[in-house]
């Protein structure tokens, strides 16, 4: 097996990669060398099963039980489906939310996010394998935050500094504070939704992140943001705090350096998340789009849980 690599606006393509068989220890260590140095990772028709998406997702780190096991697979909690099938006729969607973005109805939009930053460990990453791919919509957005440290004006490097940020998981994208688009409308939850709203409080209390680190194999600073799920800084009052993360914010949204992946059926993408943003930018709600993620294990060990601070907790909210 011999990779190649083609850049991508974030990331790479890796060819040359056959998940349908064990995969070498070398061609293993070259992949996460790949993972490590670009961040994002496109393969074509490496294969199309579950065996070689859990294959391909090793080559990461251990693989984890996605915390929100109201989308796990039967039978595999390593496995999470995130497809969308279109309700009958008259029927609620109960297997994705449906968004109004851009006046449009859209099926599991989610907005520019670190997966599990409400939780003190980030995960490591994840891997998306697309099984059908809907006739239109469905892409997903990269953008990468070592990139964007790199490029951040002087000034808000400055103003950023040694500062952290708390986030609180909240599923209705409808009620984050920041990235939000404007107009966006909730047009109907899902049952893993509400199930999830249920256990809220008792099972997602606040997390914080340092806002800047540097990338441990390399020395590369990350611009550490989650736009969705921030609910201020640690230590700023509310008004300041959020009048910075806004500027940070902005800036990140608004950086040209985006990659939207337009999936083809057998694609699957790995992505770092320890310095990768993602969202989904929804599949038009009358069309199906079946797709599956495995989530890779890892804490880089920069988090922690917001407990003994219940003050200054309320004063960011
Ligand atoms: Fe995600």
């Amino acid at each position: 097996m011999s990779l190649g690599t083609k850049p991508l606006p974030v990331g790479v393509e890796v060819t040359g990669l056959d998940a349908t068989q064990p995969i070498p220890d070398g061609v293993r260590s070259q992949l996460l060398d790949i993972f490590i140095r670009h961040g994002v990772l496109l393969f074509r028709n490496a294969g199309e099963s579950a065996e070689a998406h859990m294959r391909v997702a090793k080559c990461f780190g251990e693989l984890e039980c996605h915390s929100i096991k109201e989308s796990w697979v039967e039978g595999n909690p390593h496995l999470i489906d995130i497809s969308y099938v279109p309700p009958p006729p008259g029927k609620p969607s109960v297997t994705q939310p449906i968004y109004e973005v851009d006046g449009r109805r859209m099926a599991g939009w989610l907005p520019w996010h670190t997966d599990q930053c409400f939780m003190p460990k980030l995960s490591r990453g994840g891997v998306l394998r697309m099984i059908q791919v809907p006739p239109e919509g469905g892409a997903t957005g990269f953008r990468d935050k070592i990139a964007l440290y790199a490029s951040l004006p002087d000034r808000l490097k400055r103003r950023i500094k040694n500062r952290s940020v708390i986030y609180r998981f909240q599923p209705q994208a409808t009620l984050h504070k920041f990235g939000r688009p404007d107009g966006l409308k909730l047009i109907s939850t899902s049952s893993a939704m509400e199930s999830i709203l249920d256990r809220l409080e008792r099972d997602f209390p606040p997390s914080v992140h340092p806002l800047v680190y540097a990338q441990a194999e390399t020395g590369r600073k990350v611009l550490n943001i989650s736009p969705a799920y921030a609910v201020g800084i640690e230590g700023m009052d509310s008004a300041a705090g959020d009048a910075l993360l806004e500027e940070v914010i902005e800036y990140c949204l608004t950086s040209d350096a985006v990659y939207h992946h337009p999936w083809q059926n057998g694609d699957m993408v790995a992505w770092d998340n320890w310095r990768i943003l993602h969202n989904a930018e929804g599949t038009p709600e009358h069309h199906t789009r079946l797709v599956q993620r495995i989530s890779i294990a890892g804490d880089y060990g920069l988090g922690r849980q917001l407990v003994e601070s219940g003050r200054e907790f309320q004063q960011v909210l």
